[in-house]
């Protein structure tokens, strides 16, 4: 089979070419983050939620039509079990060139070693504060220490590591410095991303990246633009002098950067997204559940909705009129 021939058509109707997977393979948590996932949320049926032979049906379909990275997210993707097995699995899948994941960093250390045997090839951790008693305000729980922990132990391991701080006006402005020195010291990026205004994240004001930039130019004069690629986002990246690592900005409210979008999303329940600002999307799961399909026959069904996706895709997101977004979930319930 020539692949390479096939990526030729993985392009949206746009233009762009669609070769980036996010999979959620859970909605549980175990934190419950202020913009995302504050306490009394309703979680779905165990049932409704893809097992990992479906997710490898799917991924093994689209990488026939040019899904080539993917990122495993959640909810929290550690709390699944099993997560590490998924990614070897995923990772033996052809064409599939790379896959990494997204975690809070509450249970990395543990299952650090498994991700490494499994052959993650980078992990994105979340980290809003350094600040004891606000981590619990704003995750609901006193992790940071384990979080710091496990931070230090995913550089020392050798996987590529990168820090994601959701920015928010009032709430941690105040600490994007002390932020930023992660990356001083060790080999990884601290990534500052706007707060957008999807599920309970429209609580909050975003800090915008431009301010965040300037401030950080004034106390590090040499801090100037990093052209090296670094993942397979929108981030744009910065070094300082005497960094081992780079400052990324995910700036998708003052930035649009859907020009450049290469992304699908697949929830935990088998819906695959176009775009984190609308709530349409194609049921995935009805396909892989339909009775009386062989496999091959699920297989060519998904690639169809696959192309199918391509020509819905939106041009852009509206994060600025905040009336046109019919996205209306949490984002947990999306995938992060
Ligand atoms: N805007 C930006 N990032 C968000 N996250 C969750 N909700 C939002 C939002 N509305 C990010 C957090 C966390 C990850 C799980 O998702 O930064 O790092
Ligand atoms: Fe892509 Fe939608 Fe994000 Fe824009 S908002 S970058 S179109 S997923």
């Amino acid at each position: 089979m020539n692949i390479t021939e096939k990526t030729e058509n993985n392009r949206d109707s746009q233009g762009r070419r669609i070769d980036y997977l996010r999979i959620s393979v859970t909605d549980r948590c175990n934190l419950r983050c202020c913009y995302c996932m504050p306490k009394g949320i309703k979680l779905c049926e165990h049932s409704d939620i893809l097992s990992f032979e479906e997710i490898e049906s799917v991924v093994r379909a689209f990488s026939k039509e040019g899904i080539r990275r993917l990122k495993i997210t959640g909810g929290e993707p550690l709390v699944r079990i099993g997560c590490p097995e998924l990614i070897g699995r995923l990772k033996a899948i052809e064409g599939i060139e790379e896959v990494s994941i997204t975690t809070n960093g509450v249970l990395l250390r543990e299952k650090l070693p498994e991700l490494k045997k499994a052959g993650v090839d980078g992990i994105n951790i979340s980290l809003d504060t350094l600040d004891r008693e606000k981590y619990e305000r704003i995750a609901g729980f006193d992790r940071l220490g384990e979080v710091l922990s496990a931070i230090d132990e995913a550089v020392a391991s050798g996987i590529r590591t990168k820090i994601n701080t959701a920015v928010m006006k009032g709430i941690n402005t105040d600490e994007i410095k002390a932020l930023a020195e992660l990356a001083k010291d060790r080999d990884m990026d601290v990534r500052f991303i706007e707060m957008m205004p999807i599920g309970f994240g429209t609580d909050f004001d975003t800090a915008d990246n431009e301010e965040i930039l300037e401030r950080l130019k004034a106390e590090y004069p040499t801090l100037s633009p990093d052209e090296s690629r670094h993942g397979n986002g929108p981030a744009v990246y910065y070094r300082a002098e005497g960094f081992k690592g780079s400052i990324g900005f995910i700036s998708a409210v003052s930035k649009k950067f859907c020009e450049s979008c290469n992304r699908m999303r697949l929830t935990s329940t088998g819906v695959l997204k176009y775009c984190l600002c609308f709530e349409d999307g194609t049921d995935i799961k009805s396909i892989l559940r339909r009775e009386g399909l062989s496999e091959s026959e699920k297989e060519l069904l998904l690639r169809e909705e696959f192309r199918k996706a391509l020509e819905k895709k939106p041009k852009e997101h509206c994060f600025e009129d905040k009336n046109k977004i019919s996205e209306k979930k949490e984002m947990f319930r999306i995938g992060g």
